[in-house]
């Protein structure tokens, strides 16, 4: 068999210390990375996709108030025996299944909330020079339709560069996010050489509209520069700026992804997420699609008799 000519991305990375402002009160006592989608964690999507893409090794970074994560990765052999002696064997293989035999897990916590970059950061023991995944847990892909991390992992095994995944994103919205600057190059089979990125740009300044989003691939170099990267942006220790400095030296690609992402640190694509992998479940779409339904209706209602309402007072004053 050839040799790989890249060391082999065997690690992920997941950051979970942050504080979840726009999920209070859920998030006073509970990890945003334990809110459910239908009757999985978010983070549990996370770790199925990476698992998926081949990925054995994860690392969970992980603050204050969150050990009931740790506990949901763990084996739980009461819970395990009492099922089997019950001859739940069905959801006994749901509660099996959360972590595969041949995944080894480590846990390391961030002191205080400090960034995405200093999240990543305090993983360096572990990784030490290899190269790493990072997947945002917050960003739940679905997977039905092609697995991101998959294919970028591919072009990291053939470039031996460091891979982004970006998602085109409304032009009034950049200064949201992390924009690719791709130097005046195009886009080939969904993938685009990256000249620089962009935090947070205002709209007539961004170079692109192409945002970074949710999985990254990086070298082993990212962990020394993010060592020396100094608060930027919002007092935070940020990602994107170790990644500009390690592009300068070694290139980058951009991964456009063309799939459904659910950014599930946000209220409304929490729910749509839910709304969305429920109904793909054939016994709860029998009796959410209904519901949907009789809701839009009363809904269009309510908004015409708004509209009557608004026309009826129009003609009134004119009078
Ligand atoms: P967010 O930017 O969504 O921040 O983090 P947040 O604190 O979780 O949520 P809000 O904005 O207060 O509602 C994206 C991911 O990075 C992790 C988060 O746990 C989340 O998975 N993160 C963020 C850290 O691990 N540490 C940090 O210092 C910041």
């Amino acid at each position: 068999m050839a040799k790989a000519k890249f060391q082999k991305v065997t690690k992920a990375i997941i950051p979970a210390a942050g504080l979840g402002t726009r999920f209070l009160p859920a998030t006073k006592a509970m990890p945003k990375e334990m809110l459910t989608v239908v009757a999985k964690p978010i983070i549990q999507y996370a770790v199925e996709e990476a698992y998926a893409a081949g990925i054995r090794e994860f690392i969970f970074i992980t603050g204050r108030g969150k050990a009931v994560m740790e506990n949901h990765f763990d084996h739980p052999y009461e819970l395990a025996d009492t099922l089997r002696k019950k001859g739940k064997l069905a959801e006994l293989k749901l509660v099996e299944s959360v972590l595969p035999a041949d995944a080894k897990v480590y846990y390391t916590r961030q002191g205080q909330p400090l960034g995405l970059g200093h999240a990543v950061g305090c993983a360096a023991g572990i990784t030490q020079e290899e190269p790493f995944a990072v997947l945002l847990p917050d960003d739940i892909i679905d997977t039905s339709q092609g697995n991101p991390l998959k294919e970028m992992l591919a072009i990291y095994n053939e470039t031996g560069k460091s891979v982004v995944m970006a998602e085109e994103v409304a032009p009034d919205r950049t200064n949201q996010y992390g924009i690719l600057d791709l130097g005046g190059t195009g886009i080939k089979n969904n993938r685009a050489r990256v000249k620089t990125f962009v935090e947070k740009p205002e709209p007539k300044k961004a170079p692109s509209n192409l945002a970074i989003v949710g999985r990254y691939v990086l070298t082993g170099r990212h962990m020394a520069q993010l060592a020396k990267t100094k608060p930027g942006r919002g007092g935070e220790i940020q990602l994107t700026d170790a990644m500009i400095e390690v592009c300068k030296k070694e290139g980058f690609t951009g991964y456009l992804h063309n799939g459904l992402r659910f950014d599930c640190g946000d209220k409304v694509g929490f729910q749509m997420a839910n709304l969305y992998f429920a109904l793909q479940d054939p016994y709860i779409a029998g009796r959410l699609q209904p519901f949907l339904h009789q809701m839009a209706e009363r809904h269009d209602r309510r908004q015409a008799l708004r509209e009557d309402e608004i026309k009826r007072r129009k003609t009134k004053s004119k009078k």
